[in-house]
C-alpha cells in the first residue's frame, strides 16, 4: 500500500512537473491587454488549476460558493480592492502557478468570461502585481468579497452572487 501511495504521488508529480514545463514553454509573455484571451499556456494553466472548481465555462458551481466569472469578474479589476482579492483568493493565491503564470491566467480570465465588464483603461496583471500581494492570505475571505460586492454595487457594478455562508 505504501508502495502504492508513492507511485501514485509520483505520477502525480511527473504528470503536473511535465505539464508546467510545456507551459513555461509555451509561454508567451504578452506585453499587451488584446491577445490574452488567446494565450495557450493560460488556458492549459486555467484548465489544469482552476477549472476543477471554476469549470471549463467559468460558471463555477454558485450553489456550492463558487461565483461564475461570466460577465461578472472583470468588474472586480474596477477596484484597487478587486484587484489584489483576486490574486490573495485562496483558489489563486495557493495554485502551484509562478507569479507570472498567475498574471497570465487572471489576465486570460477576464479576458475569455467578462470582456464587457472591464474599464476602458484596464490595466494587465503583471507578475510583480501578483507578487507584491499574494503572500497576505485572508483569513476570512468572505467578507472581504461582500464589501466589494456592496463597493462595486454602490457604484453601479452587479457581481456574480456568491453564497458562501448565507445558506
Ligand atoms: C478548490 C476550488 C477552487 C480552485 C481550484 C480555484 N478556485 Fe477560485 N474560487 C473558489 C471559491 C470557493 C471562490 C469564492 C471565494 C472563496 O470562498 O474562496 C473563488 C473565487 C475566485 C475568484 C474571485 C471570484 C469572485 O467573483 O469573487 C477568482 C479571481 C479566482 N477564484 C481565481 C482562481 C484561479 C485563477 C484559480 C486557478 C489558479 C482558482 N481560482 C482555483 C474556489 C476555487
Amino acid at each position: 500500500m505504501v508502495w502504492l501511495a508513492r507511485r501514485l504521488l509520483m505520477v502525480v508529480l511527473t504528470l503536473t512537473g511535465g505539464a508546467a514545463a510545456t507551459v513555461s514553454a509555451n509561454d508567451q509573455a504578452p506585453s499587451q491587454a488584446a491577445p490574452y484571451a488567446q494565450s495557450t499556456a493560460a488556458y492549459k494553466d486555467y484548465m489544469l488549476q482552476c477549472a476543477g472548481c471554476h469549470r471549463f465555462d467559468g460558471k463555477g458551481a454558485p450553489s456550492r460558493g463558487v461565483p461564475s466569472f461570466r460577465q461578472s469578474i472583470g468588474v472586480l479589476t474596477r477596484l484597487p480592492a478587486g484587484r489584489e482579492y483576486m490574486i490573495r483568493v485562496p483558489g489563486a493565491a495557493q495554485s502551484q502557478l509562478t507569479n507570472a503564470e498567475l498574471a497570465n491566467v487572471l489576465n486570460w480570465v477576464v479576458a475569455t468570461y467578462s470582456p464587457g465588464q472591464l474599464p476602458r483603461d484596464f490595466k494587465a496583471f503583471t507578475a510583480s502585481e501578483v507578487g507584491a500581494v499574494r503572500p497576505y492570505r485572508f483569513d476570512d475571505v468572505a467578507p472581504v468579497r461582500r464589501r466589494l460586492t456592496e463597493e462595486l454595487k454602490a457604484q453601479g457594478h452587479e457581481l456574480a452572487p456568491y453564497t458562501f455562508g448565507s445558506n
